[in-house]
C-alpha cells in the first residue's frame, strides 16, 4: 500500500476521505479525537503545497432526496469550525457534498489550503448497495481532485463510493492514520505476546460474535462485560432483569461459551451486576451477585467484585486489545466498570489497544492521558472487521494500484 509520501502533492488538488464521525450532543462536539488524529496527513498534505478537499460522513442521515438528508442534518459546519480552530487557519465548508458548491470551492482552493465538503451521506448513493449508483457520485467526487488519499480507517469497513469507489478513479494513496491502525492491528493477529486478553463490551452481542469466534484461534482469554455480557449471563441460566438482551442470540452465544471451552480459551463474565431501577443517570441503584439479579431491575454497570476480577484477569496480560464500554460510562454513577477495566488494561506491561469510538470517547471522558495506552484506535466496527480476518472494502481499495 502506497503512503503519502509518494503522491507528488504540490500545486495539485487533493480529495482526502477522513472519518471527521465525532460523537455529539446537539451541534456540540463533545470527543474532537477523530478530528485530532485526522491532522498529521491534513498537515502532511498542506505542508507539501497540496490543496486539500476533505471529504467526511457524519452520522447517519435518512430521506430519499439530497434535499431531505441536507435539511434533516447532520452538517458538517461544526466540524469545519473545530478542524480550523486545531489547524490555526480557517477550512472552507462547501455548502454541498458533491454538487455546484464543491466545485466552486475546489476550484478556489490555494495551495496549501483546506475545504470540508459537506455530509458526503447526503448523497442518497454514497451508501448503496447499487454499483452503478455509487459509482455516479464517485465520479463526482473525483472530478472535484487529481488525487485520493484514503485516511478515514474507522470507514474502511464500509464499501461506500467515497470509500470503495474514488479510490479507483485517481491516483492514490494510504493516509498516515490509516497506516498506522493497520500496522497495529497487524501486530495483533501476527504472533501477539501471550497472555492475550481480549476484553468485549458495548451493547450488543450480535456485532461481535463474528469477532469472537475469530478470535478463539488467537487470544487466550475473553473478558465480556457491559451490555453484551447480560446475553451470555442469560445463556448461562441467569436472571438479567430489564437488563440489556438478545434473546435471539441465546444460542449462538451458548454454542461459542462451548467452542471457548473446547478450544481451552477462558471466557470471563461478570459475578455482580449494578442494577438501576431506570435508565438515567440518577436511578436508584444497588449491587446484586449475578445468581440473585431481580426480574424489575436493569443493569447498569459492572459491580465490585467483577471490578477486581476483571483487573486480575489483565494483570498477567502481555496484549491486550478492549473494544467497548462496561457500563453507562456516561453517567457517573455508573462509569466504576469501565474505570476498572481503564486503570487494568493501562497498568498492563506489553501492547494495548483501545479500539473504537466509545471506548476512545470513554477513556478521554475519565481523565486518562494519551500515553496510557499504546495505541487508541479511531475505528471500533473498522477494527473488529479486521480482527474478525474480514476484508475491508476501503483497504483492498487503497491496495489496488491505479
Ligand atoms: C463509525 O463511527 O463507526 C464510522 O465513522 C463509520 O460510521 P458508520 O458506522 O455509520 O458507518
Ligand atoms: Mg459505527
Amino acid at each position: 500500500m502506497r503512503g503519502i509520501e509518494e503522491l507528488d502533492v504540490g500545486g495539485h488538488a487533493v480529495l482526502l476521505r477522513a472519518d471527521l464521525n465525532v460523537p455529539r450532543d446537539g451541534a456540540r462536539i463533545t470527543d474532537d479525537g477523530r478530528i485530532r488524529a485526522s491532522l498529521p496527513t491534513i498537515t502532511d498534505l498542506t505542508g507539501r503545497g497540496g490543496r486539500v478537499i476533505i471529504c467526511a460522513h457524519l452520522g447517519r442521515p435518512s430521506g430519499g432526496s439530497y434535499e431531505e438528508r441536507a435539511a434533516g442534518g447532520p452538517s458538517l459546519a461544526p466540524v469545519a469550525v473545530r478542524l480550523g480552530e486545531l489547524l490555526g487557519n480557517q477550512v472552507r465548508m462547501a455548502e454541498d457534498a458533491a454538487g455546484k458548491s464543491a466545485e466552486a470551492v475546489a476550484a478556489g482552493l490555494r495551495d496549501g489550503e483546506v475545504a470540508l465538503l459537506e455530509n458526503v451521506r447526503f448523497e442518497p448513493t454514497e451508501t448503496s448497495k447499487d454499483d452503478a449508483k455509487r459509482s455516479e457520485l464517485a465520479a463526482r467526487l473525483a472530478a472535484l481532485a487529481q488525487l485520493y488519499v484514503g485516511d478515514g480507517f474507522g470507514a474502511l469497513h464500509r464499501k461506500h463510493a467515497s470509500v470503495y469507489d474514488v479510490p479507483g478513479l485517481l491516483p492514490h494513496a494510504a493516509g498516515k492514520l490509516v497506516l498506522a491502525e493497520v500496522d497495529v492491528l497487524r501486530r495483533l493477529t501476527r504472533d501477539p505476546d501471550r497472555p492475550y486478553v481480549v476484553v468485549l463490551g458495548g451493547a450488543k452481542p450480535s456485532d461481535k460474535l463474528a469477532v469472537i469466534a475469530n478470535l478463539l484461534d488467537k487470544a487466550d482469554r475473553l473478558i465480556i462485560g457491559g451490555g453484551m455480557s447480560y446475553t451470555f449471563l442469560a445463556a448461562r441460566g441467569h436472571e438479567v432483569g430489564r437488563s440489556l438482551l438478545e434473546a435471539d442470540q441465546l444460542d449462538r452465544v451458548s454454542g461459542l461459551m462451548a467452542e471457548a471451552g473446547r478450544r481451552g480459551v477462558e471466557i470471563v463474565l461478570p459475578v455482580d451486576l449494578v442494577g438501576a431501577t431506570h435508565f438515567a443517570a440518577d436511578a436508584e441503584h444497588e449491587v446484586f451477585p449475578v445468581a440473585g439479579f431481580p426480574a424489575d431491575r436493569e443493569s447498569m454497570d459492572m459491580g465490585p467484585e467483577t471490578r477486581a476480577l476483571f483487573a486480575s484477569k489483565l494483570a498477567d496480560a502481555r496484549t491486550v486489545f478492549w473494544n467497548g464500554p462496561v457500563g453507562v460510562f456516561e453517567f457517573p454513577a455508573f462509569a466504576a466498570g469501565t474505570l476498572a477495566v481503564a486503570q487494568a488494561i493501562s497498568r498492563v506491561q506489553g501492547l494495548t489497544v483501545v479500539g473504537g469510538g466509545d471506548s476512545a470517547a470513554a477513556v478521554r471522558q475519565l481523565g486518562f492521558p494519551e500515553g496510557a495506552f499504546g495505541h487508541i484506535s479511531t475505528g471500533g466496527g473498522a477494527s473488529l472487521e479486521y480482527l474478525e480476518g474480514a476484508s475491508l472494502p476501503g483497504l483492498a481499495a487503497l491496495e489496488a494500484s491505479a
